[in-house]
This record gives C-alpha cells, structure tokens and sequence, in this order.
C-alpha cells in the first residue's frame, strides 16, 4: 500500500522524532494535506472534539516553545500544530489527540518533513497566548518542518524488542 509518495509501512517504521529544521516554509498544499490527515482520525464516539491551531509567526512559536520544558528547538520548527481538544471530549481524550498527532507526523515523514511531539507543562499561558477558549485543554504539541541541511543526527531511542512487548492471548505466550 502506498501512502502518498512513500510506502505506508516504511513511513511509520522509519518515523523518528527530529527536532533540527531549517527555515524553509511549509508550502501551503502540503500543509492542508497533513491537516486533512488529521482531521480523518477517528474519535471516541466519533465526537470530534479535536481542534488544531496551526502556528507559524514567531511570536506564536516563542508561546509554543515557553509553555514547554523540553521545547526549546520549537522556536526553528516552521510549524507548530497545538492540538486542542474539549474538556468534555469524552472518555480518552489523550487516544483522539494522539490519533490526530500522529497521522499529523505520518504523513509529514512521508512528505520528507521531520517531526516531533512537545508536552505543554503550561497550558493556560498557552491558551491565553493563543486565544484557545477555556473549554479546551492543551496537552500536546507536534513541531514540523523540513530537515536542517548538514544537521547531525539526532539520536534515534531504540525501541524494545517485539518478543517483550506483544503477547499472543495470554501475557504468558510471546508472539514470536
Ligand atoms: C507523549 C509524548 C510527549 C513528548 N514530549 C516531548 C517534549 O516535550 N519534548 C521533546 O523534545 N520530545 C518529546 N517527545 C518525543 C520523545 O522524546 C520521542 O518520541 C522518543 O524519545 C523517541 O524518539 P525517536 O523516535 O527519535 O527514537 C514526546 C513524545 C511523546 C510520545
């Protein structure tokens, strides 16, 4: 199966979380399609209580990147979609959002752009910067952009092995 330009498996196999862009902006149709993807995620009870502000000025970034502990490298991404979803968003809020984000970055890999997720640990600095009314809450970042040319590596984290993370019908069976 394909998916946009890239393989749908290679696209979330090879999915990191980068965090070194250069300034080159996003242009427009890529970003309604990332939007598009987001917006197709499905929801508990399909409620769709997601919403997305899509922050590209400076001033805009600079709230993102404060409102964060570890989002300082928000300040070079072209792009900082706040995701925001109801207070009463039903029962996993955290599941629709992280649905959201991650069709986001999905097709943002496939697309050539790095990406990476940023925890707001000051949601109401956030929300007052951005004019995000009360009944929302704020909890997840995604900075984008496309890759600094020349850029180290950053570190990719190893994920564990498929053996202690999958069971097959009981926790006492491994799947391979
Ligand atoms: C729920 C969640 C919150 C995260 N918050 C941050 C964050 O605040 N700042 C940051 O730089 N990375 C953040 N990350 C990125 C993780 O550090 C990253 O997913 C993990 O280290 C794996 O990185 P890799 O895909 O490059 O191997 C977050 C990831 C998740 C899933």
């Amino acid at each position: 199966m394909r998916l946009l330009g890239m393989d749908a498996y290679k696209a979330v196999v090879e999915k990191r979380d980068k965090r070194e862009f250069d300034s080159r902006p996003i242009p427009e149709e890529i970003l309604v399609k990332i939007m598009q993807a987001t917006r197709m995620a499905g929801s508990g009870k399909n409620r769709q209580t997601g919403r997305v502000v899509v922050v590209t000025n400076q001033e805009g970034r600079e709230s993102v990147a404060a409102s964060g502990d570890f989002g300082d490298w928000i300040n070079q991404a072209s792009v900082a979609l706040v995701f925001a979803i109801h207070s009463d968003g039903g029962l996993r809020p955290d599941f629709d959002i992280g649905r959201m984000a991650q069709n986001a970055m999905i097709v943002a890999n496939s697309e050539g752009l790095y990406s990476c997720p940023m925890t707001v640990y000051r949601q109401q600095e956030l929300k007052t910067a951005l004019g995000i009314p009360d009944e929302y809450d704020v909890p997840m970042v995604v900075g984008m952009g496309f890759p600094a040319g020349g850029s180290k590596k950053s570190k990719s984290h190893p994920r564990i092995p498929l053996e202690d993370m999958v069971y097959r019908e009981t926790w006492q069976d491994g799947l391979v």
